[in-house]
């Protein structure tokens, strides 16, 4: 059953266009992402130690979002491309977290409900990376992999907020942070980056 809702703004085809101008930038920014991914996932476990319930799934998503970064580091050592020297600050996710209230019961369910939309937002443009990939089936292959599982991730994190929270108040704030989330990326400069 899908939990997580639809972006309510579609990644337009010049994000497209800008990706697939600069591969090599652009897998720099992803493997980051998906490092990040990982650390995100388990900074849950670090920070809430007493919600057992969501543990596993967070360990488990760390670990896949880990062999996500192991996968992109293999593409790029193909292509000779090191990671990037300089970490750049992520205006999406920087954007994203001021949204979030300063209460902490609150923000925890603002932190997993973003989680779930950065895990669709993901989904999105892998798909469209996807599918403008042509002349090389592994890459678009591993892509396709890819797209569906950030999917399944959008769907473990609001599964998670339904564990603590009730239906009506989960969908309520999700709505809202949706509706956030397409200001955010709408108003984002184009790079050949995820976001
Ligand atoms: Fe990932
Ligand atoms: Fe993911």
């Amino acid at each position: 059953m899908k939990l997580s809702l639809e972006l309510t703004v579609a990644t337009g085809p010049e994000w497209v266009q800008t990706v697939m101008a600069d591969f090599s930038a652009f897998l720099q920014d992803h493997a980051d992402c998906e490092r990040k991914a990982s650390a995100m996932a388990m900074s849950f476990v670090a920070k809430y130690p007493d919600r057992v319930e969501m543990i596993p799934e967070l360990i488990e998503t760390a670990v896949e979002e880990l062999g996500h970064f192991q996968q992109v580091y293999s593409h790029m050592e193909q292509r000779g491309i090191r990671l990037a020297r300089e970490i750049t600050e992520d205006p999406y996710i920087k954007a994203l977290l001021e949204c979030c209230h300063t209460d902490s019961e609150r923000r925890f369910l603002d932190r997993l409900l973003l989680a779930s939309i950065i895990e669709c937002r993901g989904a999105e443009r892998f798909r469209l990376v996807c599918d403008a990939i042509r002349d090389d089936a592994e890459l678009k292959n591993f892509y396709h992999q890819l797209w569906t599982s950030e999917a399944k991730h959008g769907n473990v994190f609001v599964k998670m907020a339904l564990h603590y929270f009730d239906q009506a108040k989960v969908y309520d704030r999700l709505n809202e942070l949706n509706a956030a989330e397409g200001k955010i990326i709408q108003g984002l400069s184009l790079r050949a980056a995820l976001h």
